[in-house]
């Protein structure tokens, strides 16, 4: 769903211009459409103590650039302009707080694996947008996925392309019908990833324990705040292969991610974790990181918001 009720007229950015959101449009046959062979991003933009900010925007702007190098995808702009078109957007459409989706894909409309020499063009959207998973700050039931996350000998897990994230609809899905909220992916290892659009922090003997990289999950900006508001609170982090059974051990559980902000984890599984009330370090994070976000970390809020 593109946001609640705007009484402004919205615009999208695309190659350079502002263009009002009913009139952005493409074929049907265009060919990340058909092929999933698009990259992106997911920005969050908060109301702070002094005015929006855009949380993050510097390391976003740098991930999206590395998925398009992955991918050979020349998008033409640079950080600093890709920074300056989301800000400038943001402002424009008068957003308090938003959700900002950085989108680079094939604009042509071709039948045909080829996309040497085809025509890319970069959009960024920015829409009004709650809670991920529509405030269950009380926390979340999961699952564990029957489906593996990718892994990197199939797909750059670093890229955040399209086509990857049918893997997370699937397993989403699966999630869905299971009467789940959401679904937790082991590797194709069988240690436990992430959700699917989510990190995932273990909370145990009052450390974190976090799966690592070489579990090929999405190396995710809010995992590196949560990690560095940590460090600064003398919190222990584990960064190693985690098995499924911690899962079921772990005294508190939450995901991590732009989207889905910190969300605890009450059930996994059908077990509870904490007697299924979110425990105190998953509320104290929750706080750290929403203070960070809105201005009120005197050690990290200066260098992670950017004002539009
Ligand atoms: C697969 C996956 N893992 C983790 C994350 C969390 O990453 P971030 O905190 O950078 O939003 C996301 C969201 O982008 C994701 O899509």
């Amino acid at each position: 769903m593109i946001g609640g009720f705007l009484s402004k007229q919205q615009y999208i950015w695309i190659d350079g211009k502002f263009i009002p959101l009913e009139k952005a449009n493409v074929p049907i046959l265009t060919h990340s459409l058909q092929y999933g062979s698009g990259i992106f991003e997911g920005i969050r933009a908060y109301a702070s103590n002094k005015g929006t900010a855009v949380f993050r925007l510097k390391d976003h702007v740098e991930r999206f650039l590395r998925s398009a190098k992955i991918y050979s995808m020349n998008l033409g702009y640079s950080a600093e302009e890709l920074g300056d078109a989301v800000t400038a957007l943001v402002r424009k459409n008068g957003l308090k707080s938003c959700y900002i989706r950085p989108y680079a894909f094939y604009n042509d409309d071709h039948i045909g694996l080829d996309v040497s020499g085809k025509k890319i063009s970069v959009a960024i959207a920015a829409v009004d947008f709650g809670s991920y998973f529509g405030g269950k700050d009380k926390g979340i039931n999961c699952i564990v996925s029957s489906w593996r996350r990718i892994n990197s000998q199939i797909l750059p897990v670093q890229a955040k392309a399209s086509g990857n994230y049918l893997n997370s609809i699937i397993a989403s899905y699966e999630a869905k019908l299971r009467g789940a909220d959401e679904a937790i992916l082991l590797d194709i290892r069988g240690y436990i990833a992430e959700g699917p659009g989510e990190n995932i922090f273990l909370v145990r003997d009052n450390k974190l324990i976090t799966p690592s990289e070489s579990s090929d999950i999405l190396l995710g900006i809010t995992r590196d705040s949560i990690m560095k508001l940590a460090e600064s609170r003398g919190i222990e982090v584990e960064e190693r292969l985690v098995h499924r059974e911690e899962l079921y051990t772990a005294d508190e559980l939450f995901f991590c991610g732009t989207a889905a902000e910190l969300t605890p984890i009450t059930h996994v599984d059908s077990r509870a974790v904490n007697g299924g009330k979110v425990g105190p370090i998953t509320k104290m994070f929750s706080k750290a990181y929403s203070d960070a976000s809105t201005g009120y970390d005197n050690v990290f809020s200066s260098s992670w918001l950017t004002f539009v």
